[in-house]
């Protein structure tokens, strides 16, 4: 059943591994806001991508400090083997790759089980086609829109046209109430046009709310200002 009269509302996933990491906390604390629904956490083990980033001590700490929904982007190998590492619960959102696993839908069961929201992310060459099959089984689908390892680059050409062709999938086949989250290069120039294909998450790093063109609580005003459906 399609319910395109009513969008889903856009909501903000704060990049973690954009704060300042000598200030964390106080960047964090700053970004505590309605539209900022989730604190998106990414870990990398250096295989599934060039990096290594935030730690399970990391993650730990900021589940006991704030009550921000956590939102756990796992870009690693074998994911289902690392889920008991991390503190999600019911409220939380957990992404793996389907790149990363030939157990995707065990990853997935392992995450619902645990209470939390199971997510799929796929990265800017992977088509469309691969998560036809389980639909059923996530509550996000998410869009990287660079290639994952980094901050700070730039939008892959073919983000909008998959935002658009994903959202046509979901709606299509009844699952319109399933978000698009959107990750890698949420401008406040883009962010507009993701909206407009279909995205409902952005995730805000140093495109937008740590971008070094002004401060956090200016970055903040600036993207909020950008969503159209924000519902706040
Ligand atoms: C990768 C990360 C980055 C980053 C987003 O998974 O999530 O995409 O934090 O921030 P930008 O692209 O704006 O620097
Ligand atoms: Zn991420």
């Amino acid at each position: 059943m399609s319910n395109k009269a009513e969008p889903l509302r856009s909501e903000l996933s704060v990049s973690v591994m954009c704060a300042d990491p000598l200030f964390v906390r106080t960047d964090l604390d700053m970004l505590i806001h309605p539209a900022v629904a989730w604190f998106h956490c990414d870990v990398m083990d250096g295989h599934f991508v060039p990096n290594l980033m935030l730690s399970t001590e990391m993650i730990s700490a900021l589940k006991a400090a704030y009550s921000v929904p956590l939102d756990i982007h796992l870009m690693v190998e074998k994911p289902e083997a690392m889920l008991s590492w991390f503190p999600f619960g019911p409220g939380d959102m957990v992404s793996i790759h389907y790149e990363s696993t030939p157990h995707v839908p065990r990853a997935l069961d392992m995450i619902r089980e645990r209470g939390a929201k199971p997510a799929l992310a796929l990265n800017p060459a992977t088509p469309l086609e691969c998560c036809r099959e389980l639909l059923a089984d996530i509550d996000a689908l998410l869009l990287m829109t660079i290639n994952p390892g980094y901050a700070g680059q730039r939008m892959v050409t073919n983000a909008l046209d998959k935002i658009a062709r994903a959202r046509a999938m979901l709606d299509e086949r009844g699952y319109n109430l399933i978000p698009i989250e959107v990750d890698g290069n949420c401008s406040l120039q883009n962010i507009p046009l993701m909206e407009e294909a279909g995205a409902n998450i952005f995730v805000a790093g140093t495109s937008s709310v740590f971008s070094a063109e002004h401060g956090i609580e200016r970055g903040l005003v600036e993207t909020v200002g950008r969503l159209r459906y924000k519902g706040v």
